[in-house]
C-alpha cells in the first residue's frame, strides 16, 4: 500500500502583510498543513510568529497547524502554542535536556508531539524518544531561512529513522524540513518521508500554489 504524502506549507515565505489571505490561498490549492516557523531570536537570530498569531488566524482555515518552535525553553511556550489552537507541536532536541517529557506534555494538551532534530545532531537517542512521537521531523537545513540548500546526508538520516519507526511497528510519521523541492522532494519520499515542508518551493513557484504542490506531492513513488 503507498504511504500518504501530506505537504506542510511554511508560512515563513508568505506575504506577513495578508498571512489570512495566503493561509485561505493555500488551502485553496491543496496544502494538508500550515507550518509556522517560530523563532525567537536566540535560538535561530530571526524572530517570527508567536502563539498570538496562530490564534488569530486559527479560526480562518480547518488546515492542520504545524507549529515549529526554534526557541530556548520551548517548555515555557507549549501551553501557549497549544491553547493557540496548534494541532501539532514541535520541539528541537537541541532545544531540551528533556525531551521525553514535553513531548508527553504536547500530548497531554491534545497536540501530536514532535520532535525535530538538526542535520548534525546524532540520531542515537531516537530510537528511545520514538514512543513518545507523533512526527519525527529531520531539517534538512540549519534552522533560520526559508531557501537554503537541503543537506545530502538528510536522505541517510530518513532511511535511518524510517529503520527504526518500521522496528519499533510505530506509526511516527517523518517530516523534513528545508530545502524541499521537485528533485529533493523525490528523494525524500523515496528514502521514507511522510511530511514535507516547503517555503519558497510554493510561494515562489511561477505556475502557482497549486501547481507547487501538485508537483512535489507526484515527485516520488512512495512505496
Ligand atoms: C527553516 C524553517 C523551514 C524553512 C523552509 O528554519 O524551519 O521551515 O522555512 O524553507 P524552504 O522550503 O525555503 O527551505
Ligand atoms: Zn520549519
Amino acid at each position: 500500500m503507498s504511504r500518504q504524502i501530506l505537504i506542510s506549507t511554511s508560512m515563513l515565505s508568505a506575504d506577513f502583510a495578508r498571512l489570512g489571505e495566503e493561509a485561505r490561498a493555500l488551502e485553496a490549492a491543496g496544502a494538508d498543513w500550515l507550518h509556522w516557523d517560530c523563532m525567537d531570536g536566540h535560538f535561530t537570530r530571526p524572530l517570527t510568529h508567536g502563539p498570538l498569531v496562530l490564534q488569530a488566524l486559527r479560526d480562518l482555515t480547518t488546515l492542520y497547524f504545524d507549529a515549529h518552535l526554534m526557541i530556548t525553553n520551548p517548555e515555557a511556550q507549549i501551553p501557549l502554542f497549544a491553547e493557540a489552537g496548534a494541532d501539532g507541536i514541535s520541539i528541537h532536541i537541541e532545544a531540551t535536556d528533556e525531551p521525553a517529557r514535553l513531548l508527553d506534555d504536547i500530548r497531554a494538551r491534545g497536540c501530536k508531539s514532535c520532535l525535530t532534530v538538526n542535520p548534525p545532531t546524532p540520531l542515537a537517542d531516537i530510537e528511545r524518544l520514538l514512543p513518545h512521537c507523533d512526527v519525527i521531523m529531520l531539517m534538512g537545513v540549519m534552522p533560520g531561512y526559508a531557501g537554503q540548500k537541503y543537506a545530502g546526508e538528510t536522505t541517510a538520516r530518513i532511511g535511518e529513522v524510517r529503520a527504526a519507526i518500521d522496528r519499533a511497528g510505530l506509526a511516527t510519521l517523518i517530516e523534513v524540513d528545508g530545502g524541499i523541492n521537485e528533485e529533493t522532494a523525490g528523494i525524500a519520499i523515496n528514502a521514507g518521508a511522510d511530511v514535507l515542508v516547503s517555503a519558497s518551493f510554493v510561494f515562489k513557484h511561477p505556475e502557482g500554489y497549486a501547481a507547487a504542490l501538485r508537483r512535489l506531492r507526484a515527485s516520488g513513488q512512495p512505496t
